[in-house]
């Protein structure tokens, strides 16, 4: 069951912050991709928090994450539940706290890799608030991480944290060397007293202890592209914030973002939450609603915004 079985595309939404819109944009993605003709798998792997199958309109799922945990199934697709849109499945979030906020490594790792070995053109993967460990781990499931901000000065000071989180934990799986990781666990403690403070500041202690690591971890930099959307959007100004966000990682962090896009701040997103049923079914052309087809288009075509489009 773990073999390769089409080539499909794993995203995670994370930002760090909570209430910012993550669950809105997983469960409205996954619609916009199935209009396209695609078959989509939305995991919610919030962490003690999941409501993912309440914004799909689903009051209290049957199964969950929880029974396949607890091994009550083998697999992880035994928990895959129907929604009202044809080829959008849900595997709804461990409702039981004590069972998932906290799991054990092997626990998380075991679905990890059975989120790997699902089969669906899309798996997208619906991530909790902030920055820990648990959290940046299902982040780095998917190659290429969306990353949601809102133009909040607290949105994206989290925004930052998570990323800078992101990159040293994956920095640090790449290297069973001891003591480079030991200065990447130590870069990821704020306080350090290294004073290692960005990923440059890393490589460069790193390169010290390690050249050829050195190297490696920078080819890692380039490669890594996670990609930035900037919800709850008012004005073009705002808008305008996913393009500074993404000069401001390339000079400081020299890490490259892709600027998928923006969505507006939109009042039928409320009344759609309100009602229990997915923005794109109960108002399929509001403002948010297209801004979502809009970045759907980027993600299936691999492209981004630019300047030229405002
Ligand atoms: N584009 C938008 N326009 C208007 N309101 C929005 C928009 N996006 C999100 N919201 C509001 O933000 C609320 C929180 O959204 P959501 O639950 O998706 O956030 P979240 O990041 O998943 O939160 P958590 O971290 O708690 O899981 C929604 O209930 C909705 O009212
Ligand atoms: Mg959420």
């Amino acid at each position: 069951m773990y073999g390769e079985k089409r080539e499909k595309n794993i995203w995670a939404i994370g930002g760090g912050k909570g209430g910012i819109g993550k669950s809105f944009v997983v469960a409205n993605l996954g619609i916009a991709l199935c209009e396209r003709g695609k078959e989509v798998i939305l995991v919610d792997a919030d962490l003690g928090g999941a409501n993912l199958h309440t914004l799909l309109g689903i009051t209290y799922p049957t199964i969950t994450l929880d029974d396949f945990i607890r091994k009550e199934v083998r697999n992880i697709e035994d928990v895959l539940v129907e929604t009202e849109v044809p080829h959008l499945k849900l595997i709804s979030g461990s409702l039981d706290i004590l069972t998932m906020s906290n799991p054990k490594y092997t626990q998380k790792q075991r679905v990890i890799r059975h989120i790997y070995s699902l089969d669906a053109d899309y798996i997208i993967i619906d991530l909790g608030a902030g920055s820990s460990y648990h959290v940046l781990d299902f982040f780095l499931v998917s190659e290429r991480g969306i990353f949601l901000i809102t133009p909040e000065p607290t949105s994206l000071e989290n925004a930052y944290r998570f990323l800078k989180g992101v990159f040293f934990r994956k920095l640090r799986n790449l290297t069973s060397q001891y003591e480079v990781k030991k200065i990447i666990e130590l870069a990821m403690d704020r306080g350090n007293p290294e004073g290692i403070k960005t990923p440059f500041d890393l490589l460069e202690r790193v390169e010290g202890i390690d050249r050829e690591m050195g190297a490696l971890l920078k080819e890692e930099i380039r490669r890594f592209r996670p990609q930035l959307i900037v919800n709850q959007v008012r004005n073009r100004a705002e808008a305008e914030i996913g393009f500074f966000v993404k000069s401001a990682c390339r000079k400081y962090f020299g890490i490259e973002l892709s600027y998928l896009g923006y969505i507006f701040y939109d009042h039928n997103v409320y009344l759609s939450i309100q009602k229990g049923r997915p923005l794109l079914l109960n108002h399929p052309t509001s403002d948010a609603a297209r801004c979502i087809r809009d970045i759907t288009s980027k993600l299936i075509n691999g492209g981004e915004l630019s300047w030229s489009l405002r």
